[in-house]
């Protein structure tokens, strides 16, 4: 058994599938942002406005890298987590990826609303620009997971599958 880390843009459902997940399957879930909050002592938000994003890519990277993630976790990771300092592919080897890739307007859609992601709310281009471009740019990292699901109403029972069969 290995951890299993959940990868996909803000939006796809990775926290709320993963708590949902390790309930019925009686395992850990950690999300990894509020992770980075208790090491830190501060909000993502208040990382971003008062210290910059490099900083919070940093401490990303450095919780990822050196927590003692269990056997039986199920991991919620930040949207950009996969793209920074080779975590993909540290993930990739220490367990296993499961991408939650949902299309480009059901996120948008999703999204649009949002008032408490820096990176949305700290951005000049239009919410459907900012996601295009981020999601190409992104696709190549979220793309190199173990495993795919594509669909834009992910169930729990697909990514309960896959553990499964992992496990
Ligand atoms: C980010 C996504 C956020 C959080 C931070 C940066 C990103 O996590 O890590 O605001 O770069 O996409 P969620 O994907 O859980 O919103």
């Amino acid at each position: 058994m290995t951890p299993v880390f959940l990868i996909g843009y803000m939006g796809s459902g990775k926290s709320t599938i993963g708590y949902e997940l390790s309930k019925m399957m009686k395992c850990s879930f950690l999300d990894l942002d509020l992770l980075i909050e208790e090491k830190v002592g501060m909000s993502i938000s208040d990382m971003f406005d008062q210290k910059g994003e490099f900083f919070f890519r940093e401490k990303e990277r450095d919780v990822l890298t050196n927590y003692n993630f269990s056997s039986r976790s199920i991991i919620a990771t930040g949207g950009g987590t996969p793209c920074f300092f080779g975590n993909q592919n540290f993930m990739n080897s220490i367990g296993h990826t499961i991408y939650l890739k949902i299309s480009y307007h059901a996120l948008v859609n999703r999204l649009k609303d949002d008032k408490k992601r820096p990176l949305l709310y700290n951005q000049k281009l239009k919410l459907e620009e900012f996601v295009f471009k981020e999601i190409s740019e992104r696709a190549e990292y979220y793309e190199n997971s173990h495993y795919v699901i594509e669909s834009d109403n992910i169930l729990i029972s697909q990514v309960q599958e896959i553990i499964n069969k992992i496990r």
